[in-house]
């Protein structure tokens, strides 16, 4: 296993030898080197379960969660590297400040206009909680963003970004797209539809799809204005999700009132 390193300014790499046992991960792998090869190898990970996010890196060219990427997979010679487009920080850790910033931009959270009535529950039919779902499974890992072939020549929100834009501007319950509108407008135009953000995300999820909708939801925004429209349920979840359970309404007569 041959992995690229950064310190102090520097690139540099090491290679190591990893015995390989069936069902091991990259991520355990990575823990055998620093436990019986080298202490000084850094590596960031947290849950060793696909839903922190967290230990995010580039395994022969693909970025992958190296908790939930088998060894074995990987073939006989494998070189790792950091998330690609991000800054590094140390050997495979790199700074998520940037994309975190990135998202913050967009407002990832309901806006909502005017006094809340308190004494009733906002429900959601089915077909407007499957407009946005899928986009609610994003863990912020960066895959997408690494995988972007945009972003590695500027500087702009990137897929995750803006199809967080997208997650809460087509959730019923939020008022808030003209403000996020001003935040993602000069961003929209600069995806080339590569797909590789989706084809890489370790959740199932559409960023790809949700850029797409972003720019639907802005072009009717300019030529119509902020009219509410019933949504057609149009994001259903792909097949690598898991099964939706929707909750019973538990205000009697909510059903009437959509
Ligand atoms: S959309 Fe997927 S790849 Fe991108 S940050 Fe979210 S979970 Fe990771
Ligand atoms: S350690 Fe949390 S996603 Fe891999």
């Amino acid at each position: 296993m041959i992995v690229k390193r950064f310190r102090k300014g520097e690139w540099f790499h090491s290679e190591y030898e990893v015995p390989v046992e069936r069902g091991m991960t990259l991520l355990e792998a990575l823990q055998w080197i620093k436990e019986n090869l080298d202490r000084t190898l850094a590596f960031r990970a947290n849950c060793r379960m696909g839903l922190c996010g967290s230990c995010g890196l580039t395994a022969n060219g693909e970025p992958v969660l190296a908790c939930e990427t088998q060894v074995s997979s990987l073939g006989e010679e494998i070189e790792l590297e950091p998330l690609r487009n991000f800054p590094p920080i140390r050997d495979l850790v790199v700074d998520f400040t940037p994309f975190l910033e990135k998202q913050r931009e967009v407002k990832p959270h309901l806006i909502r206009e005017g006094k809340e009535d308190w004494s009733r529950e906002y429900f959601q039919s089915k077909e407007e909680l499957d407009s946005y779902i899928q986009f609610t499974y994003c863990i912020s890992c960066g895959l997408c963003y690494s995988a972007c072939p945009t972003s590695s020549l500027r500087d702009w929100l990137g897929p995750q970004a803006l199809m967080t834009a997208y997650r809460f501007s087509a959730d019923s319950r939020d008022s808030g797209f003209r403000e996020r509108l001003e935040a993602v407008k000069d961003h929209l135009g600069f995806c080339h539809l590569a797909n590789s953000c989706s084809e890489v995300c370790p959740k199932g999820v559409d960023p790809s799809l949700g850029i797409q909708l972003l720019r639907r939801k802005a072009n009717r925004f300019s030529l119509l204005g902020d009219r509410k429209r019933k949504p057609r349920g149009l994001v259903p979840p792909r097949e690598k999700g898991e099964p939706i359970p929707y909750p019973e309404p538990t205000v009697e007569g909510a059903e009437e009132e959509i």
